[in-house]
């Protein structure tokens, strides 16, 4: 990074996000988390691939919080939903640092695939914070981090960041650190 350069969220090109499909599991690895009339926040969402799967599993009863700071993604989403006829995402073309429009405790589940490698530390804080106020008591997430040069995500701060979570599971793969996490 240049010198004196104020380091910012990272953007993800949408190719990347079709290429990344090929390799990643399918919806039967999201469908071992949510229940059908549950809500979900898909933070970092990107042009919503998983949030679609999830609108689908979680049914009308259910919702599905869709969030990401890139404009050219939830637009992407929006389009896919209505073609869909999904009616149970709400999307937020927004920063996963500040999610004041979703209450405390009110979700089941929470979806950050890719999403902290590509914040700055300190808004990697404010976005676990986030993460923590909205978690239902016996809410799940799924928090999967890219490693490498391309990450902000420090080994550090990684293991920081779990230690504020009770860890069902976890996993460091190849090019990625992932863990199923609880609130403790
Ligand atoms: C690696 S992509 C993952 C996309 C999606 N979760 C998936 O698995 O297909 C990371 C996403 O995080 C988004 N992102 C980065 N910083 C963000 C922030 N501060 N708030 C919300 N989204 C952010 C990027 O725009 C990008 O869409």
């Amino acid at each position: 990074m240049p010198k004196n350069k104020e380091p910012k969220d990272k953007k993800f090109p949408l190719l990347a996000h079709k290429i990344s499909r090929l390799f990643e599991p399918p919806k039967k690895f999201i469908e071992q988390f949510v229940e059908e009339g549950q809500t979900v926040a898909d933070l970092g969402c990107g042009p919503g691939y998983y949030s679609l799967h999830f609108a689908k599993i979680i049914g009308p009863e259910g919702k599905v919080y869709s969030v990401d700071f890139d404009e050219r993604g939830i637009s992407a989403l929006n389009k896919k939903a209505k073609k869909h006829g999904y009616n149970n995402i709400e999307s937020h073309a927004t920063s996963a640092s500040e999610l004041s429009f979703i209450e405390d405790s009110s979700i089941d589940f929470v979806y950050a695939n890719g999403l902290l490698c590509c914040m700055t530390p300190e808004n990697q804080q404010s976005a676990v914070s986030e993460i923590k106020r909205i978690l239902k008591p016996n809410g799940h997430a799924f928090l999967a981090v890219a490693k490498g040069s391309i990450s902000y995500m420090k080994k550090d701060e990684w293991e920081k960041i779990l230690s504020g979570f009770k860890v069902l599971n976890r996993k460091e793969k190849r090019s990625e650190l992932t863990a199923e996490v609880m609130l403790k």
